[in-house]
């Protein structure tokens, strides 16, 4: 469904991505997981290209993406949860529903009774304002609003980052409804725990490089993840 093959990502002189390959089969969830400033953000914000590679090349859905414009990814089943929620801060629940089905507009109705269906919470506040939102709630907006586009692969950017911890469980729960109906899944966590709890397979970036990849519970029994990302 996706696959990077050695990409190098830089922000003028700063070599954030060095060499950069992964890939996410149809069906799986993959985690990506790295401490602050690893390049995690970098490596979904060029997949769906906001970045460009200088090196290698991006493969979405058996096309050569590395030079394709994002609104254009998004129309062909891309979903990009940026990190810290980005919805839009004066607009209404269902106003922000409506912005995310822009590629989608045949069955708006439907997509925002789904979003409802999951999110019992959004539908209590559609007329709401957004910026009045709790963090959770934005959190879910946003997701909501990725999956107006219904999207085939969905990248998750801290979905549970500055969340309670029933809050987290709530979004972890819903990720791996999302992934039970179907939606392919890259998420890139801090929460390496759960991440890689849920997750079929995950990579480990450190100071923009791969340093482990192998399945979610490979990586969580691995003493090199104990001792950086698991507390121990
Ligand atoms: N717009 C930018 N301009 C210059 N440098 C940047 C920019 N965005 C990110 N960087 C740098 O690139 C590197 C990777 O940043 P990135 O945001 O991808 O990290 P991250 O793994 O997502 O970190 P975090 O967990 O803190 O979100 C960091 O060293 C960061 O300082
Ligand atoms: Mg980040």
């Amino acid at each position: 469904m996706l696959k990077v093959d050695n990409i190098n990502v830089y922000y003028g002189q700063i070599h954030a991505l060095k060499d950069v390959s992964l890939e996410v089969k149809k069906g799986e969830i993959v985690a990506l997981i790295g401490a602050n400033g690893a390049g995690k953000s970098t490596t979904l914000r060029t997949i769906s290209g906001l970045l460009r590679s200088k090196t290698g090349s991006i493969t979405l859905f058996d096309e050569n993406v590395s030079h394709v414009e994002a609104y254009k990814l998004v129309a062909k089943g891309l979903a990009h949860v940026p990190e810290g929620r980005h919805v839009f801060l004066q607009m209404t629940v269902l106003e922000n529903l409506e912005m995310g089905a822009y590629t989608n507009s045949a069955n708006v109705k439907a997509g925002i009774e789904d979003v409802f269906e999951r999110f019992p919470r959004l539908k209590h506040r559609k007329d709401q304002i957004a910026g009045t939102l709790s963090g959770g709630e934005q959190q879910m907006l946003a997701m909501g609003r990725a999956l107006m586009s219904k999207p085939k692969l969905m990248m998750l950017d801290e979905p549970s980052m500055g969340l309670a911890p029933i809050l987290v469980q709530q979004i972890f729960d819903i990720i791996k409804e999302l992934h039970e109906a179907g939606t392919t899944i890259l998420l890139v966590e801090q929460n390496a725990e759960m991440a890689l709890h849920v997750a079929d397979r995950a990579y480990v970036l450190e100071s923009g490089r791969i340093k482990l990849s192998g399945s979610g519970a490979e990586l969580a029994k691995s003493d090199e993840i104990k001792k950086a990302y698991l507390g121990g």
